[in-house]
């Protein structure tokens, strides 16, 4: 795939990690139907790319996403049903059904505005740093129109129902200290260490073994809907696919690594990939 003709989107890849960034700086990064087509094309591409074991997801400029482009996603579409449903397809294509199950981890680099349909990116992803200056927000209240799209169901499983009804029925705006004291995001730092602190814990993860942490992001995704009965069956069934499954087989090397050569103390030491 040809990254230099993506028009809504930019991406660079570096030691392994994949930066995708929304590229509408004049709207915010509101996301328009070119946007999400161009992401659909671009997760394809990065879940099966050698070059990328880590994908990082951010805004350029001084916002991360604005939601969905009100213009071009809603009033433009409303008296296009054919157009209106491809946007809507590829709208839930690329920011639920790629970005939560992308084979690899991902983390929401979230620099600046974070608001409505965003919301729906920044659950999908697997870690969220934000500055702690980002500004988050429901607003769809302030428009007249529902969190749809997806944001009512992943606020209501992923924060406390107290919080997601107080920020969806207010529309109250909170930073990005605030983001991590409701555990809406991983941690927040100052600005200027953003992007040092995301690249830290991507190279961190870049350094485990990747068929691991596929193993691991799939099964704690699909376990939250399952009974304790179903769940222990699922997991020992993603244990073995996983030993099966993994090229570098990470099991039996930590334990030789461990038990054997002494030379690893799992507990506080990282796996270290090119041995043996
Ligand atoms: N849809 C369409 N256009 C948007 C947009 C959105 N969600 N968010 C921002 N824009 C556009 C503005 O219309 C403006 O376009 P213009 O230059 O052609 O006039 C441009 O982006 C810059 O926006 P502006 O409001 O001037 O920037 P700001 O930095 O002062 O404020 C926001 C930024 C994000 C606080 C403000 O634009 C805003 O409230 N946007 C709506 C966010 C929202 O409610 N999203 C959820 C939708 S459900």
């Amino acid at each position: 795939m040809d990254f230099e003709k993506l028009q809504a989107v930019k991406v660079e890849k570096r030691d392994g990690v994949a930066t995708v960034m929304l590229n509408r700086p004049e709207k915010r990064n509101a996301m328009s139907p070119q946007l999400h087509f161009e992401m659909v094309d671009v997760l394809k591409e990065l879940a099966e790319d050698d070059e990328t074991q880590v994908l990082v997801l951010t805004g350029a400029g001084d916002s991360w996403c604005a939601g969905q482009d009100i213009k071009l996603f809603f009033r433009e579409l409303d008296d296009k049903p054919k157009e209106r449903h491809l946007a809507r397809l590829a709208n839930h294509e690329w920011r639920w059904t790629l970005l939560s199950a992308f084979p690899k981890p991902t983390i929401a680099m979230v620099n600046g505005y974070c608001f409505g349909g965003a919301f729906v990116q920044l659950f999908a992803c697997d870690f969220a740093i934000a500055a702690d200056d980002a500004q988050f927000g429901l607003s769809e209240v302030n428009w007249g129109i529902l969190p749809g799209g997806l944001v009512g169901k992943v606020i209501v499983d992923g924060l406390s129902y107290r919080d997601a009804v107080w920020y969806a029925m207010t529309g109250e705006p909170f930073d990005g200290r605030k983001a991590a004291e409701i555990k809406l995001i991983s941690k927040s730092v100052p600005a200027d260490k953003l992007h040092e602190t995301t690249m830290e814990l991507a190279q961190s993860l870049c350094r485990k073994n990747p068929q691991t942490l596929r193993t691991i992001k799939e099964s704690l995704r699909l376990v939250r809907g399952m009974s304790v009965d179903q769940a222990a069956d699922y997991l020992l069934a993603k244990e073995r696919e996983m030993r099966f499954m993994d090229p570098e087989s990470g099991r039996a090397k930590a334990m030789k690594q461990f038990l054997d050569d002494k030379t690893y103390r799992p507990g506080i030491g990282e796996y270290q990939r090119d041995e043996a």
